[in-house]
């Protein structure tokens, strides 16, 4: 059954999975002007009814049904809102009143599962392509809690989280958590049963990867062979240079393998991803418990692009790809050093495919 089919056979799930789509913008840094003793379910008694509702029959019950486009503010204060809350997070969003109207009290919760990493490996492509789920929602964008923000606290986490209703999976993406020192514990201590999914790719082709990005945004960088590498030549390499230093994935494993048992970690292969995603996908919605919605129906391969792309999505209805800063053409580098730097990483390599279990089939 596609996502599509499912929707229309649960308007509920339908509903909420687009009334998000605007909620989703308000994980940008704003403060939720609702006092701390709110609860964090939505209160839909003080806003008045909204003006188009087309009625549906559901089954025995008649159920009213909220046009996903055009719905309108109520508030004709909206420009003076200071803190940028979108209106569907708002209390009394008809949404919201919907659900409430049929029993179901959307709230927001904490994580119970986070795409730690690692950077530049698919991590995006991971989180759109789950979120396809009817019983996954996701935050829109990085949230960074455990790594810049923790001293914000839980409240503030979960402020940032998407509403649910029951049965639904939270979900929240920050690639730099894998890397980061303190964030295994600090995951630990928010909930010792979070599932962690960690996609992972080749550490020379990522760490280009890395390099492409860092120097899209600045036009006088460095070569690759010259930050790589130490006094000019390929003999000594740059292990304090980030885009080096994060493929060593054992080491940071370590870490996160003091806190939680292997089990509760998913390693997902980022050179799949690409050339089968569903078969990945399959994997992670068994290991999230869910249902196989999401299957290559949902998918289709840009040639142009070279990438999977998907015919609709949370944010698009039209076939789209997941965008430009996302596979990127990688310049050339030198076959000396990149020689020289699976050489370098073969022993950690080695050493992460004994600690997971699984062998990437890395070059
Ligand atoms: P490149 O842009 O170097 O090719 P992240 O989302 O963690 O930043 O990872 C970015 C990488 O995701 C891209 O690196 C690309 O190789 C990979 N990727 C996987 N699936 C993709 C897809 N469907 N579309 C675009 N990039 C994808």
């Amino acid at each position: 059954m596609s996502t599509n089919e499912q929707d229309e056979n649960n308007p509920l799930r339908s509903l909420l999975f687009s009334a998000d789509l605007l909620s989703d913008s308000s994980t940008t840094e704003t403060t939720n002007p609702r006092s701390a003793a709110d609860s964090d379910s939505v209160n839909v008694a003080t806003q008045g009814a909204p003006e188009a509702f087309k009625l549906w029959n559901h089954g025995a019950s008649i159920v009213r049904v909220v046009p996903l486009s055009g719905i309108k503010s109520n508030n004709n204060n909206d420009n003076n809102n200071t803190h940028n809350v979108p209106q569907a997070a708002a209390d009394g969003s008809p949404k919201y009143r919907f659900l409430r109207q049929q029993g179901l009290r959307p709230s927001r919760h904490l994580p119970d599962t986070l795409i730690i990493g690692v950077k530049k490996s698919g991590t995006r492509a991971l989180l759109e392509f789950i979120r396809l789920h009817p019983d996954v929602r996701a935050a829109g964008c990085e949230v960074h809690f455990f790594d810049r923000h923790y001293q914000r606290g839980l409240r503030w986490y979960r402020h940032h989280m998407p509403y649910t209703i029951e049965g639904q999976i939270t979900m929240e993406k920050t690639p730099s958590y894998f890397v980061t020192k303190d964030v295994p514990q600090r995951v630990y201590q928010m909930n010792a049963s979070t599932k962690l999914l960690i996609v992972v790719r080749d550490p020379v082709t990522r760490a280009i990867s890395d390099y492409t990005q860092a120097a899209s945004k600045k036009s006088d960088m460095k070569r690759f062979e010259d930050l790589a590498f130490i006094n000019g030549s390929f003999a000594v390499v740059d292990t304090t240079w980030g885009p080096v230093k994060i493929g060593v994935y054992s080491r940071y494993l370590e870490k996160w393998l003091k806190y939680f048992p292997l089990s509760q970690l998913l390693f997902i292969s980022g050179e799949r991803l690409i050339m089968d995603p569903a078969y990945e996908i399959g994997r992670v919605q068994d290991f999230l418990g869910l249902k196989r919605v999401v299957t290559e129906k949902h998918f289709y391969f840009n040639a142009t692009k070279g990438f999977p792309c998907l015919f609709k999505s949370e944010a698009r209805s039209t076939p789209h790809s997941l965008g430009k800063t996302k596979g990127r053409n990688h310049p050339h580098i030198e076959e000396a050093a990149i020689e020289r730097l699976r050489e370098f990483y073969r022993p950690f390599i080695n050493k992460f495919y004994q600690m997971t279990g699984i062998n990437f089939a890395w070059p």
